[in-house]
Formats: C-alpha cells, sequence, structure tokens
C-alpha cells in the first residue's frame, strides 16, 4: 500500500503568491490506486453540479465534467484523505486559518469537457479558503488549467496537467478555467473549508 508524501508541497510559495504548483507531490504508487479507484468508482459518477446548499444545479453550459465525492470507501481514498488531512494540519500552523474540514471530489472530462472561468468561492458567501487540484494522468492534449491573476482578465499561469502535480490556490482570489479536454483527464478537486456560518446556518459538505 502507499506511503504518505514523496516529497513536500510548496506551502511557501502558496504563503506568497497565493498559489503553488508541486509537480510528484503524491508517490506514483498512490496516484496508480486513486486512478484504479477511479475506474472502480465510473458507475458512479454524475453530471457535476455548480453552486451551494439549496442552489446546486446542473449548467453544462458552464461545467462539462463527471464528478464523484469521495467517500473513503477504498484505501487510496483513505490515504488521500489522512495525506489531505495533515496538509490540513500543517496549514493550519502556518496561517493560523482554522480549518476544519477537507471535502474533495474526483473529476473526469472526456473530450470537449470544459470549466468555464470561474471563482470556487465568494467573499463571505462561502467557507472554503484554499482549492486543491491534484492530477491524476497526463493527457498529452487539452485540458489545462488557466489561473488568472486576481481580479483581472490576464493569466496568471496555464498549468498542464501531469500525473502527481497538486495546485493549490486561494478560493476567494483566483478565478480559473479548465480549457476543453482532448484526452480523457482524470483528477482529484478538493477544498480546506472553515467552520463559518451562513445566515445562521453551518455549511455542510457539499
Ligand atoms: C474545479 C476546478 C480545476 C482542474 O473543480 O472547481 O476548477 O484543473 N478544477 O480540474
Ligand atoms: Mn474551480
Amino acid at each position: 500500500m502507499s506511503t504518505i508524501l514523496s516529497s513536500n508541497v510548496y506551502l511557501n510559495d502558496l504563503e506568497t503568491y497565493g498559489y503553488t504548483i508541486t509537480p510528484d507531490a503524491l508517490n506514483n504508487e498512490l496516484i496508480n490506486d486513486l486512478i484504479t479507484d477511479c475506474h472502480r468508482t465510473a458507475l458512479y459518477f454524475s453530471a457535476a453540479k455548480i453552486g451551494r446548499l439549496n442552489d446546486l444545479q446542473i449548467d453544462q453550459t458552464i461545467r462539462k465534467d463527471k464528478t464523484f465525492w469521495l467517500d473513503g470507501s477504498s484505501q487510496a481514498q483513505l490515504t488521500y484523505q489522512a495525506i489531505m488531512e495533515s496538509i490540513k494540519t500543517t496549514l493550519n500552523r502556518q496561517f493560523f486559518t482554522g480549518l476544519f474540514d477537507y471535502e474533495c471530489h474526483y473529476a473526469k472530462y472526456t473530450q470537449g469537457d470544459f470549466y468555464k472561468k470561474h471563482l470556487d468561492a465568494f467573499k463571505g458567501r462561502s467557507n472554503r479558503v484554499f482549492t486543491t487540484v491534484l492530477y491524476l494522468n497526463s493527457p498529452k492534449r487539452g485540458g489545462e488549467l488557466v489561473i488568472y491573476k486576481p481580479k483581472s482578465k490576464q493569466i496568471e499561469v496555464v498549468i498542464k496537467p501531469v500525473a502527481g502535480t497538486l495546485v493549490m490556490f486561494e478560493s476567494e482570489r483566483f478565478a480559473h478555467e479548465v480549457l476543453p479536454a482532448i484526452d480523457e483527464r482524470f483528477s482529484i478537486a478538493g477544498w480546506f473549508r472553515k467552520n463559518t456560518s451562513i445566515s445562521g446556518v453551518i455549511d455542510p459538505p457539499r
């Protein structure tokens, strides 16, 4: 079974720039186990939704990927979740962010699937603090992640998905988009959350 982190996530970049890109963040064995798990759960992937709480809806003009929320039903998921828990602890020590939760889903993009420019969190309306994206395969063509400069139409960076690369960024600051996939693309998108209440209601997972 897979062991924990093969290298450190570049958390200093997260502090300096608000985002960080770490190649080979997790070892190959775990990445392979996670991809196998994607195929195992393939039947349960469903059209991704946008919005939150009572406002969740499918809008395939905005995103076309299929997702499956991790439920801890395999050793690979449990190992991945344990790693993210340990990163959460480090983040709380380094940034005093009071993160209490990590939620994540597998995402599958097939040819032509995209996710238009969006923010994962809106100031004061969400408790998502940091977004994570871990790539599980290395599509040769398409599916690049474009991260924009805060409050700008200018591109900060274009990231080609490569298996094992972990991207993290501040959810409220960086709009981003996934360009249309050509080759099949698998990833885990996740969010470290803080426990704020929205109109008196604690934001539940998802
Ligand atoms: C998301 C997202 C980026 C990616 O799921 O919210 O923006 O590269 N994913 O998969
Ligand atoms: Mn996003």
